[in-house]
C-alpha cells in the first residue's frame, strides 16, 4: 500500500507506520509504501496522525501510447469492486508522461471503468466528486501507470472534531507530524502561545493519550467498498481504544483573538479534552509563563495567510518575549517566512523543512536555557 503524505513527513511517518505494524516500509517522496492485510489497512486509516490517505494498488501496466490508458483500465473487471448502484470518482497524478493533462487522464480513466460496467451489467454507474462510493487513484510516472483504490476516502486530516476554526488553521496532518518531529516527551507541559483554534494542542494531546486520529471520525472510503468487513473493523477500533490511556495532562493554549479563543474552547469541549487544556485570551507580549518549564510549539501567523502589518517587528517580539520570560522553555516554531525567522534574534538549534500546503516553511528550535540567577535567560543569541 501507500501512504500519501506531506512532504517533510516522510521520516516521521515511516516509524508510524513501522509501529502500528506495517511490513516493508520505505519512504518516497510525499509518500511512504509499506504492505500489509485488510486488518493493517483498517487499522492504520483509524490510528495514523500523519498519513493523508492509504491507497491500495489494484494494478500495473506500462504504457507505450495513449490509448493504453483506456485499454488496460478497461480489462481490469471492475465488476467485482462496483455496481451500477455506486459512484465513482477518479484521481489523477501525472509526471514526465506522453499526458500533460491530468484531468484528461481521469477523464479518460474514468470512461473506461463507466464502459466496461455498461458493457458487462447493462447499466452506468454515476460519477460523484464530491463523496463517492469509491475512489480510484490513477498515477502515472513516466511510462509507468498504477491505478489503486483510495481507501480513506476524504482526506485522513479530517479528523472529524474541528467544529470550529480560526481564519488560519493549521492542518492536522501537518499538526500531527510537527509534534512528532519536535520529539516532545508527551508529559512535559506544552504550550502554544498563538493557538488559534487548538490544532497543535488537540493533536498533541490524541498524541499523548493515544487516542486513535480517527476517533471522532465516522466515515472512511473501504467502509463503502463491496468486501467491507464490519466485524473486523469493529474489532480494530475497539483495540485501538483499549489503548487510550486517561492520564491528565498539562497543557495550555493562548491568541490574542477573542474568536480564536471560542474556536478553540468549541473544539476542546467536543474532544472532551478541556481538563487536559486550559485556554487563555492573551497576547504572547504580555503573557506570563503558564509553566515554569515546557515545551512551546507554535504557528504564528504567516504574512501570507493574515495580515501582519510588519513582520519583522512581530518576529522581534516573538524573540525578545522567548528571550525575557521563557527561560527553561524549548521552543519550536514553523513558519513560512524562512528570511524574518532571522529577526527572532536567536540561533535555531534544528531547522527542518517541511510544507504547509505550498509554502516551505522551516520548522525551528531554540533551546532557551536558563542562565544564572538574576542574569535572565542565557541564549545563543544571534547579532544582526
Ligand atoms: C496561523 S494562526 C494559528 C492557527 C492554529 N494553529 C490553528 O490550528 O487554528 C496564528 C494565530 O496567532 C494569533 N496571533 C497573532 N498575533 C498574536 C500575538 N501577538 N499574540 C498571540 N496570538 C497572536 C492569531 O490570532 C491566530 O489565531
Amino acid at each position: 500500500m501507500i501512504a500519501k503524505t506531506i512532504s517533510g513527513l516522510e521520516d516521521v511517518l515511516a516509524i508510524e507506520l513501522s509501529v502500528l505494524g506495517a511490513g516493508d516500509v520505505m519512504k518516497l517522496n510525499r509518500a511512504v509504501s509499506f504492505s500489509g492485510d485488510t486488518e493493517l489497512m483498517y487499522g492504520i486509516n483509524y490510528a495514523c496522525r500523519t498519513a493523508l490517505r492509504i491507497l491500495k494498488p489494484l494494478f500495473h501496466f506500462e504504457i507505450q501510447e495513449q490509448k493504453d490508458l483506456y485499454d488496460k483500465i478497461y480489462e481490469f473487471p471492475w465488476e467485482e469492486y462496483l455496481d451500477e448502484s455506486h459512484s465513482l470518482a477518479i484521481d489523477a497524478v501525472i509526471s514526465y508522461t506522453v499526458f500533460t493533462n491530468s484531468q484528461f487522464v481521469a477523464q479518460r480513466s474514468k470512461d473506461a471503468i463507466v464502459d466496461r460496467l455498461r458493457d458487462k451489467l447493462g447499466k452506468r454507474p454515476s460519477v460523484d466528486l464530491e463523496n463517492p462510493d469509491l475512489k480510484v487513484n490513477v498515477h502515472l510516472f513516466k511510462d509507468s501507470c498504477t491505478v489503486a483504490l483510495d481507501s480513506s476516502g476524504q482526506s485522513l486530516h479530517r479528523r472529524g472534531y474541528r467544529k470550529s476554526t480560526g481564519p488560519a488553521p493549521i492542518n492536522e496532518v501537518l499538526a500531527a507530524g510537527l509534534v512528532k518531529l519536535s520529539e516532545w516527551d508527551l508529559v512535559t507541559p506544552l504550550f502554544d502561545p498563538m493557538c488559534g483554534s487548538g490544532t497543535l494542542l488537540i493533536e498533541a494531546a490524541m498524541l499523548a493519550k493515544n487516542m486513535p486520529s480517527g476517533y471522532f471520525r465516522e466515515e472512511w472510503g473501504f467502509m463503502k467498498w463491496k468486501d467491507f468487513d464490519a466485524t473486523l473493523w469493529e474489532k480494530v477500533k475497539a483495540d485501538r481504544i483499549a489503548l487510550i490511556s486517561e492520564a491528565r495532562l498539562q497543557m495550555h493554549g493562548s491568541d490574542r483573538s477573542d474568536r480564536a479563543i471560542d474556536s478553540a474552547r468549541e473544539n476542546l469541549r467536543f474532544t472532551n479534552l478541556y481538563e487536559d487544556i486550559t485556554l487563555e485570551i492573551k497576547s504572547f507580549e504580555d503573557s506570563k509563563p503558564p509553566f515554569e518549564k515546557g515545551f512551546i510549539i507554535s504557528n504564528p501567523p504567516y504574512d501570507e495567510r493574515l495580515q501582519i502589518e510588519d513582520s519583522l517587528v512581530f518576529y522581534k517580539m516573538i524573540g525578545d518575549t522567548l528571550k525575557r520570560k521563557y527561560a527553561g522553555y524549548t521552543a519550536w516554531l514553523i513558519s513560512s517566512d524562512i528570511e524574518t525567522i532571522k529577526f527572532i534574534g536567536l540561533r535555531p538549534s534544528r531547522r527542518i523543512p517541511v510544507f504547509n500546503g505550498p509554502l516551505e516553511c522551516r520548522f525551528v528550535k531554540f533551546d532557551l536555557f536558563a542562565g544564572r540567577k538574576g542574569s535572565g535567560v542565557e541564549v545563543k543569541q544571534v547579532n544582526g
